[in-house]
């Protein structure tokens, strides 16, 4: 079974060049720099959703919209860290699993080249929300709506990030997949997906707590109805309500990932982070249903709880990669150093015989070379028939080959019609003069 797939996959050459920093190293930074990175897209993901949401709920209860104004405020802040941030973890995938990464990318063609109009106009939307407040105070329809595509936009883009990491895991889907709708269908996609929704709105929730928390944040100028109290209780219960969710959904993942990356290293890493997030809901829960004076008591502990989870499930993300990938990678390894042997054999050889001068002392060959060795050669089909097939058509009829190439026709319905060349006289005497000695 492992040799089928083996000899269906393809075994790219790798680049041999060495890396720009030592490989443990650039892990360390892939990992840590992708949580950076992973965190505030959930910031940016989690926040867009939650002004739609409030924003809507403030058509009937004003103060939402105010909340809603609050939360937009942030949303293009954590954009722009989302993807400063998101500089090192693509540069650091991109040197240690180049042909992987640009297999993937190149299988998903345009839907990864989408993702940056797709990016800017999601930019440029949620400025344009954040700004017309004001202005578009009595169109609410139209300012929502604003909102609501920036929000479909940022559901979609990380679905194309998943999709293509995703793929660059399985070289031995690369022969059948043919594009972006193919490689979402590949199992682990969705739970996935889902699974970084959850991610996006437990992040979120933290946040938000945490910013409505704090002293320097003057509450009662923008809210009268609304309290501290219970916007800091509902962000921290959609942060358990997320994070208990990952309870069902993260075994999915583990489940559908294919088994070829699993190792006891893995789910030991990835047990490790799910065990640490349980006291960190069982705060949370004591918060939510505690005392209104002493939410936010342990917030920071939570925090660094659920931060070890993360760091967990980030690692573990890397452990399947490196697993799944190993085989393929030690025979693409084995290729590129035969390739490389064979390259070094080949110029000692040249250097050691260098090739005879190649004067084109033939007037027919040298118009033959610029003119006709595009699209023929001696012995086998280029564009059109190979010289062997010319000269056993007009062996002993030079006129009728000088014809030909004067004025071609159309002839075999397999190939397509070969181009007059233009040649003056001397030269289509020239070069039938040598098709015919050869
Ligand atoms: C742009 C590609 C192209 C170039 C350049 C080209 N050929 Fe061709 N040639 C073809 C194709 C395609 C055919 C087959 C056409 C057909 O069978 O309909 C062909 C067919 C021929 C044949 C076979 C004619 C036959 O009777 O079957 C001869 C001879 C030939 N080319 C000579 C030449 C010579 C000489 C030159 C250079 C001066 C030349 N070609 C340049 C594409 C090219």
């Amino acid at each position: 079974m492992l040799h089928h797939i083996l000899l269906q996959t393809p075994i790219p050459r790798d680049l041999p060049l060495p890396l720009p920093l030592p490989h443990s190293v650039l892990v360390v930074l892939l990992v840590v720099s992708f949580l950076l990175h992973i965190l505030f897209v959930n910031l940016m993901v989690g926040g867009s959703i939650l002004t739609l949401w409030s924003q809507i709920k403030g058509l009937r209860k004003p103060e939402y919209d105010t909340l809603a104004h609050e939360i937009a405020e942030t949303i293009t802040v954590n954009k722009s860290l989302a993807v400063v941030l998101g500089v090192a973890p693509l540069l650091s995938i991109n040197t240690l699993y180049t042909v992987y990464f640009y297999s993937a990318n190149a299988l998903t063609g345009i839907f990864w080249i989408a993702i940056i109009p797709l990016v800017t106009v999601a930019f440029l939307l949620t400025y344009a929300h954040k700004y017309s407040w004001k202005v578009l105070g009595s169109n609410k329809a139209l300012h929502i709506s604003i909102m609501g595509l920036a929000v479909l936009i940022f559901l979609f883009i990380p679905l194309i990030f998943l999709v293509n990491i995703n793929l660059m895991l399985f070289p031995e889907k690369w022969n059948t997949i043919t594009g972006f709708a193919e490689a979402l269908t590949l199992p682990n996609v969705f739970p996935r997906y889902l699974h970084f929704l959850l991610a996006s709105l437990g992040t979120t929730g933290l946040f938000i707590c945490w910013y409505f928390g704090r002293k320097t944040y003057h509450f009662e100028e923008h809210f009268q109805e609304l309290t501290r109290y219970e916007i800091r209780k509902k962000a921290y219960s959609l942060t358990f309500g997320a994070s208990a969710a990952q309870f069902l959904i993260g075994p999915v993942v583990l489940l559908t990932l294919p088994t070829k990356g699993m190792s006891w290293h893995l789910l030991l890493t990835i047990g490790t982070g799910a065990v640490v997030a349980i006291p960190a809901l069982y705060l949370i829960w004591k918060e939510i249903t505690g005392k209104p004076e002493s939410l936010g008591k342990n917030f920071w502990k939570i925090t660094a709880l659920l931060l070890t989870t993360v760091t967990f499930m980030g690692s573990g993300r890397h452990l399947y990669r490196a697993v799944a990938l190993e085989p393929h990678q030690k025979l693409m390894a084995a290729k590129t150093a035969n390739f490389q042997k064979e390259v070094k054999k080949a110029t000692e050889e040249a250097l050691l015989n260098p090739p005879k001068q190649t004067s084109v002392a033939d007037a027919g060959e040298a118009v033959f070379q610029s003119k006709c060795s595009a699209c023929h050669a001696a012995e086998v089909k280029v564009v059109g028939p190979p010289i062997k097939e010319m000269v056993a058509i007009y062996k002993g009829n030079p006129k009728g080959l000088h014809d030909w190439i004067l004025k071609p026709g159309k002839k075999r319905p397999d190939y397509p019609q070969m181009p007059a060349l233009g040649l003056s006289e001397q030269e289509i005497q020239d070069v039938a003069k040598f098709i015919l000695k050869q």
